[in-house]
C-alpha cells in the first residue's frame, strides 16, 4: 500500500503521521511546493519510527510527483486554510485551480489511484475532481462526515458525561457550519438513545457546537485544525487499505440516492479496497430530509461559483 499526501502542511502532516502510526502502507510519500518543506517533514516523521514503532517509510519532495507513481490511495490537502471568521466556501477561488491541477499531476503518475479530498470547500472541491478526471465515481471521496461525526462524538460525550467509547453518532450533509447535519435523534449512547439522557435544549446545544466545531478552533489557533482531520483521514485510508468494509460518512456523487443528484456531498458510505463499496440509503424522518436537502442547495451554490 503506498499513499501519497499533497501539501505537508499541519493537515497533510498529521496524516502522515497518524498513517505511519498505524503501520498499515508500506509507503507514503509527501509532497509540497514550498522547498525543502515536504524533506523536512518526512525526515522529521522518519526519525520517529524507531521510537513510535513503525516500519512505514516516508519521503518528501517539492512537487516531484514521480516519486508518488503507483500510489493506492492520494490525499489532497493542498491550498490555503481559512482565518478565523471565514468560511470554508470563501477559500473557493484559490484552492479550485489548486485542487484541479494537484489531481490532474496525481493521475499522470497513478492512474487508478483512490483520491481523498480535504482542501476547502470539501463537497465543492471534490465535484471539482469527479469534473475534471476520469476517475470513476467510487474512487473520490470527500473527507468531511468522518471528522465532523468525530466531533459530534466529543461533543455527545462531554454533555452525556460518557467515555467517548461508548458513544455513536453520525454527522451527513455538507462539510460547512450551516450545511452539516448532525443526526442527533439516532445518536446513541451504548444502544440507548441519548434523548434519554439529554434534553432538547442540550441536544440542540451539542448539535450547535458540533456544526461550528471547525470554527471554535479556527478562533482558537489562527487557522484551520489539523489533529482531527489528519486522524479522520487516516482512518478513512485505514479502512480503504485494509479493506475494512467500515462505514463513514463521505462526500460521495450522488446520482438519485437521498433524492439528490449532480452534487457531491456527505452521506454514509462503506469505504473498502474500491473506495466508496456502497452508498447506504439510512432511513431519515422528514426533518432530516428538509436539512439535508438544504444543506445540498447551500453546496450547489457553491458548486455553481466554480468555472467548468
Ligand atoms: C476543519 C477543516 C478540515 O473542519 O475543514 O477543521
Amino acid at each position: 500500500m503506498k499513499v501519497t499526501v499533497v501539501g505537508a502542511g499541519a493537515v497533510g502532516a498529521s496524516c502522515a503521521e497518524y498513517i505511519a502510526i498505524k503501520n498499515f502502507a508500506s509507503e507514503v510519500v509527501i509532497l509540497d511546493i514550498k522547498e525543502g518543506f515536504a524533506e523536512g517533514k518526512a525526515m522529521d516523521l522518519m526519525q520517529t519510527a524507531s521510537l513510535n514503532g513503525f516500519d512505514t517509510k516516508i519521503i518528501g519532495s517539492t512537487s516531484d510527483y514521480s516519486k508518488t507513481a503507483g500510489s493506492d490511495v492520494a490525499v489532497i490537502t493542498s491550498g490555503i486554510p481559512r482565518k478565523p471568521g471565514m468560511t470554508r466556501e470563501e477559500l473557493i477561488g484559490i484552492n479550485a485551480g489548486i485542487v484541479k491541477s494537484v489531481s490532474k499531476s496525481l493521475l499522470e503518475h497513478s492512474p487508478n489511484t483512490i483520491i481523498i479530498v480535504v482542501s476547502n470547500p470539501m463537497d465543492t472541491m471534490t465535484y471539482l475532481v469527479h469534473k475534471t478526471t476520469n476517475l470513476p465515481k467510487n474512487k473520490i471521496i470527500g473527507m468531511g462526515g468522518a471528522l465532523d461525526s468525530a466531533r459530534f462524538k466529543y461533543r455527545l460525550a462531554e454533555a452525556l458525561g460518557a467515555p467517548i467509547s461508548d458513544v455513536d453518532g453520525m454527522v451527513i450533509g455538507g462539510h460547512s457550519d450551516k450545511g452539516m447535519v448532525p443526526l442527533i435523534n439516532k445518536a446513541a449512547r451504548n444502544s440507548v438513545k441519548v434523548s434519554e439522557f439529554l434534553s432538547e435544549e442540550r441536544m440542540e446545544q451539542v448539535v450547535q457546537d458540533t456544526k461550528v466545531g471547525g470554527a471554535t478552533l479556527t478562533g482558537l489557533l489562527g487557522t484551520s485544525a489539523w489533529y482531527a482531520p489528519g486522524a479522520a483521514v487516516s482512518a478513512m485510508v485505514q479502512a480503504i487499505a485494509c479493506d475494512t468494509k467500515k462505514v463513514f460518512p463521505c462526500s460521495a456523487l450522488l446520482d438519485g440516492e437521498y433524492g439528490l443528484s449532480d452534487l457531491s456531498i456527505g452521506v454514509p458510505c462503506v469505504l473498502g479496497s474500491n473506495g466508496i463499496e456502497k452508498i447506504v440509503e439510512i432511513s431519515l424522518s422528514d426533518a432530516e430530509k428538509a436539512k439535508l436537502a438544504e444543506s445540498a442547495v447551500g453546496v450547489q451554490k457553491t458548486n455553481g461559483l466554480l468555472e467548468l
